[in-house]
């Protein structure tokens, strides 16, 4: 059957997770694809409210099954302890649930200590990275020295190859950075026990969905992070290490081309970024509280990771389009409707300004934005709260209105809203 993909339209944090688990009900495989502990996917299912990192948020769906696919880096404590706390919260978690690609790259406390070296000494030009050793895993694996996760299915081997990592790491450690180095046979012992829990979870992740996607199976792509954090797509290089556009999806679960079905954009009605970078539609002040909320509620806008407050501004139409021409969207889903409640007027970023000049798309991409002043459309905004509101017609003229302008601005429709965090605080249209 089809390949489904849920893909970040903008800086990450843009509410996959909710809608992943949405369109999770008609899947028999949500699969990752791309990035790690990085990500942070936040579901509500009425009191309980899961918080992942690793596993595909789709596995809260009782009848799926989750993959971890092999353009995935992984860090074996994170992936164990959430395994750990899913089962807590009453999700069954086994080998025939989850399975793991047996070519993702393990995460070493090495590209831990090397990713926050790295920061350090990047001083004022920081990256701003979640610190999570993912790019560190990802030079490993492009320069040819990585572990992957085949290497658990012999305790033995997985222990030497640690401890090989973590020498190689102490020596950059030490001279390059200064840092103290890290007990290589003591990492390698610890994570030696980490092979023996976690090897029978290791497959053929490309093989199963070859043989569900000949089948009548569907697969449900999940994506993490977003368009505008993609190390060839993004604002390079304020971006993340993996390649989370559509494209991805194909090259981090070994599937072909020709099964691939509806490709959903998720945007926040507003715009959010975590870490450094160019954001245009920036705003400050007031503003800014308005839209992040103050941290007291769980969908206010701190990272769901590092707990990070987020950059917050207005939606911006030029890096929409461009993130539905790289990803080849067939669709927007927009969430967090609701925050814009009570905000009048609303702004959105049609174009940008430069020389004196409009512009309506990037002439080389977003690496550089820094010329670009952007070019604001005002629209009214409405009063009431919507987080009730479940149907189309019932959302106020001017959200309707809202909404419809984006579709125009990016030639896309909008099938899905959310106005909550909640599972059914959701408008099908
Ligand atoms: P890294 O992925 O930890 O290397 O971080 C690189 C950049 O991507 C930083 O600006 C991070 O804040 C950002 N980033 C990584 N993962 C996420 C995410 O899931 N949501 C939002 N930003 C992210």
């Amino acid at each position: 059957m089809t390949l489904n993909m849920v893909i970040g339209a903008q800086w990450g944090d843009e509410g996959k997770g909710r809608v992943v688990d949405l369109l999770a009900a008609e899947a028999d495989f949500v699969a990752r694809y791309s990035g790690g502990d990085n990500a942070g996917h936040t579901v509500t299912v009425g009191e309980q409210t899961f918080k992942l990192h690793l596993i595909p948020s789709g596995v809260i769906q009782p009848h799926t099954v989750g993959l971890l696919g092999n353009g995935m880096v992984i860090n074996p404590i994170v992936l164990l302890e959430e395994m750990e706390k899913l089962r807590q919260a009453g999700v069954v978690i086994n080998p025939e649930r989850v399975r793991i690609s047996y070519a993702a790259h393990v995460i070493t406390p090495g590209h831990l200590a090397l990713d926050k070296a790295r920061e350090m000494a990047r001083g004022d030009e920081k990256i701003g990275t979640t610190q999570r050793g993912i790019g560190p895993a990802y030079n490993d694996k492009t320069a040819r020295g990585g572990i992957r996760m085949e290497t658990v299915l012999s305790q033995e081997t997985f222990a030497d190859a640690i401890e090989a990592n973590i020498e190689k790491v102490n020596r950059q450690l030490t001279s390059l950075y200064g840092t103290p180095p890290l007990d290589a046979h003591a990492v390698a012992q610890e994570y030696a026990g980490y092979a023996r829990t976690l090897a029978p979870y290791v497959g053929d992740v490309s093989g199963m969905l070859a043989e569900a996607l000949e089948s009548d199976q569907s697969v449900l792509a999940e994506g993490a992070q977003g368009t505008l954090l993609d190390l060839d797509h993004g604002t390079y290089p304020f971006v993340t290490s993996s390649t989370p556009t559509a494209p991805g999806v194909l090259v981090g679960l070994g599937v072909g081309v020709g099964k691939v079905g509806r490709v959903l954009g998720v945007t926040k009605a507003f715009q959010t970024r975590v870490g450094e970078g160019p954001f245009p539609t920036e705003v400050f002040g007031d503003a800014a509280i308005r839209l992040r909320g103050t941290g007291e509620n769980p969908w206010d806008e701190f990272g769901t990771t590092t707990g990070r407050p987020r950059r917050v501004g207005w939606l911006d139409g030029v890096l929409l389009r461009y993130a539905a021409r790289v990803n080849g969207l067939t669709e927007l889903v927009i969430t967090k409707l609701d925050i814009l409640s009570a905000l009048d007027p609303l702004r959105i970023c049609t174009g940008y300004r430069v020389n004196g000049d409009r512009l309506e798309n990037l002439p080389l991409g977003p690496s550089d934005l820094s010329p670009f002043e952007p070019v604001y459309e005002e629209l009214p905004g409405w009063e009431e709260d919507i987080m009730g509101v479940q149907a189309w017609e019932n959302l106020p003229p001017q959200a309707r209105a809202y909404i419809q302008r984006i579709e125009e601005l990016v030639g896309l429709p909008v099938n899905l809203i959310s106005v909550g965090p909640e599972r059914d605080q959701i408008v099908q249209r």
